[in-house]
């Protein structure tokens, strides 16, 4: 699984295979430029949905169901759900455990595909005291155990692991019926997921240690936007091949109009 955001990505996403394409709450911070994930909303998420589902990508897209559209009822996350689906999305994600778990029983009632997400669950950055690796005493390792057999069995179709110990990681996909997707969980789970940005090297920001940069577009960009401006200032650009051109006899006239 890989995030997208825009039709671009989802269209690399797609030509290069992966299974799932997450439009991800994280387009805050790494499209938008907010410091955390909570500044979006379900019309925000919505508009980058339907970005992502006019690609057509083959994978399945999933889209996140932003803070406050979810904690404030029942019907009330069925609806935001919902919104989603009708922008393109084709399931939703939703962070916490027991206690989403009647909500997610009702979005999967109403045929809505679940993904649930557990550990460092970004919208609860402030519960958590910042973004840091959950679970890692004994209590709360038990805890996100029976919070991830409590959304399985609530309909999840999957369950995201974000910043958890790999043993603990180890321990829910062995505990629950439904696939485990890992996000700095180590190697354990059924699936991993990145942030596209991350994968491609465009995000400039000091990386957390489970970050892998399969290439550096950031630097290429660089690059090329540089390159760029330098042949306007030489004016090497644009070339005779780049520019359109008049036919020689309304050329012709139009210096003779001029004189
Ligand atoms: O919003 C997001 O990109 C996510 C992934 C990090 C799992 O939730």
């Amino acid at each position: 699984m890989v995030t997208a955001y825009d039709a671009p990505s989802a269209r690399i996403a797609d030509r290069a295979g992966v299974d799932l394409i997450l439009v991800g709450d994280s387009v805050a911070m790494v499209v938008l430029g907010y410091d955390d994930t909570l500044q979006v909303t379900v019309a925000d998420m919505a508009h980058h949905a339907a970005a992502v589902a006019r690609a057509r990508p083959e994978p399945m897209i999933i889209a996140d169901l932003p803070w406050l559209s979810y904690h404030t009822g029942i019907d009330d996350a069925v609806t935001n759900a919902a919104a989603l689906v009708r922008a393109g999305a084709q399931g939703v994600k939703l962070e916490g455990g027991r206690k989403r778990a009647a909500v997610v029983a009702a979005i999967a009632d109403v045929e809505i595909p679940v993904i649930g997400h557990l550990g460092l669950t970004p919208q609860s950055v402030h519960i958590m005291g910042g973004f840091k690796v959950q679970a890692r005493q004994l209590d709360a390792a038990r805890a996100l155990v029976d919070d991830a057999k409590a959304l399985a069995d609530a309909g999840c179709t999957a369950i995201v692991l974000e910043g958890v110990p790999d043993q603990v990681a180890r321990l829910v996909t062995d505990a629950v019926p439904v696939p485990t997707i890992g996000i700095g969980a180590g190697p354990w789970c059924d699936g991993q997921v990145l942030v596209f940005h991350d994968v491609v090297g465009l995000e400039g920001r000091v990386a957390p240690k489970f970050v892998r940069r399969y290439a550096d577009l950031g630097a290429d960009a660089i690059k090329a936007v540089s390159e760029f401006a330098e042949d306007v200032r030489s004016r090497k650009f644009p070339s005779d091949a780049e520019s359109y051109h008049l036919t020689d006899d309304v050329a012709r006239a139009l210096r003779d109009d001029l004189g």
